[in-house]
C-alpha cells in the first residue's frame, strides 16, 4: 500500500485559511500526489499536536498565528532565515527524524513585491510600521536586496530601537516612533504592524510616501484594508495587501518539501478574482 504524503497548516483560528486551497492547486499543477490539511491548534496544544502529527506520518508543517515562534522553538535545526527570524513558518521531517525550522515569509514579501509588481527594492528608502514578529520575519530579506536604508517606526519606540539595532550589521536600519516620521518620505511603506486586522491605522503623517512610492500591507482581507486605502488616498503608484506574499510563501514551503516549483501567478490570479 502506497501513504500519500501527508502536510497541514496548524493555527488558531484556521477556518478560514487558505493555504489547504493554494497546496491543493499546487500540488494539481506540479503532479504531486499529497494531501495538505488545516487543524485548529490553540498554542497550549502545539508541541503535542506536532509530534503527533510526526508520529502518525506527517512530512511538513506550516504554521501560522499565534504557533511561529513556538514552532521556532520547536524545531531541532533552522535555517539561518528562521533564526534570524526568531519565528518558523514551515516544519520539515528531515529523513534522520529531526524536524527543520524555516520561514518563506520575508523571500515569500520580496518575491511578491519584486517579480509580481515590479517594485524595484535597490536603492530604496523603506518603512516598516511595527516592530513585533511580523516586521522581524521581513527585515533581512529585505535589507539583503541592496536597500538604501530601512527605517522602523513603532508605537512602542524601544522596541523599534531593539529591534533595529538586532541588524545593523546587515545595512542601515533605524528604529523610532510615529512622532518622528514628520517631514520624512518614503518609497516603500510596509504596513506589519496587527493595526489592519482591527481596522485601525497608526498615526501616519501627509506626505510619508514619496512620488510614485508604493505601500504594502502585510495583512489581506477581501475588502481593502484600511492601510491599502491610506495608501490609495496618499497617491500611491501601487497600493498592495498581502495575498501575494500568503501565495509566495506557500510556494517556497512547497519548494523546500517537494523540490519543484509550482506557477504562483495563476493562483494568485484566481484567489484575487474570487474577492472581487
Ligand atoms: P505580530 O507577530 O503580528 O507582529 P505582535 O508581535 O503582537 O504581532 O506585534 C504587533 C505590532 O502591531 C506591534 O508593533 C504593535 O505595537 P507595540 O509594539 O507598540 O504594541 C503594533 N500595534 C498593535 N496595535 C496597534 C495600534 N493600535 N497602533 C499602532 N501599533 C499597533
Amino acid at each position: 500500500m502506497t501513504l500519500i504524503d501527508r502536510y497541514a497548516v496548524f493555527g488558531s483560528p484556521i477556518k478560514h485559511s487558505k493555504s489547504p486551497r493554494i497546496h491543493k492547486i499546487f500540488a494539481e499543477q506540479t503532479g504531486q500526489a499529497l494531501e495538505y490539511g488545516a487543524q485548529e491548534v490553540p498554542a497550549g496544544q502545539f508541541p503535542a499536536a506536532v509530534a503527533a502529527f510526526f508520529a502518525g506520518g506527517g512530512k511538513g508543517l506550516n504554521c501560522t498565528i499565534p504557533l511561529k515562534e513556538l514552532a521556532w522553538v520547536y524545531a531541532d535545526i533552522k535555517t539561518e532565515r528562521a533564526r534570524i527570524s526568531k519565528a518558523v513558518n514551515t516544519l520539515t521531517l528531515q529523513a534522520d527524524g529531526s524536524i527543520l525550522g524555516d520561514n518563506t515569509d520575508g523571500i515569500g514579501l520580496v518575491t511578491d513585491l519584486m517579480r509580481n509588481h515590479s517594485v524595484t527594492l535597490a536603492g530604496s528608502k523603506i518603512l516598516i510600521l511595527g516592530a513585533g514578529g511580523a516586521s522581524r520575519g521581513i527585515i533581512a530579506p529585505v535589507l539583503e536586496q541592496s536597500v538604501h536604508s530601512i527605517v522602523i517606526a513603532n508605537r512602542t519606540i524601544d522596541k523599534a530601537i531593539d529591534l533595529a539595532a538586532e541588524f545593523q550589521k546587515k545595512g542601515s536600519i533605524t528604529g523610532c516612533g510615529f512622532d518622528d516620521l514628520k517631514n520624512r518620505q518614503f518609497d516603500l511603506i510596509i504596513n506589519a504592524t496587527s493595526t489592519s486586522l482591527s481596522g485601525q491605522l497608526p498615526p501616519l503623517p501627509e506626505a510619508l510616501l514619496a512620488k510614485n512610492g508604493v505601500c504594502y500591507d502585510l495583512a489581506y482581507s477581501n475588502e481593502p484594508t484600511v492601510f491599502v486605502r491610506w495608501g490609495l488616498g496618499n497617491k500611491a503608484l501601487k497600493s498592495l495587501d498581502g495575498l501575494g506574499m500568503l501565495v509566495e510563501q506557500a510556494a517556497e514551503a512547497f519548494f523546500i518539501w517537494r523540490g519543484i516549483r509550482p506557477k504562483t501567478r495563476p493562483v494568485i490570479e484566481l484567489l484575487n478574482a474570487e474577492r472581487m
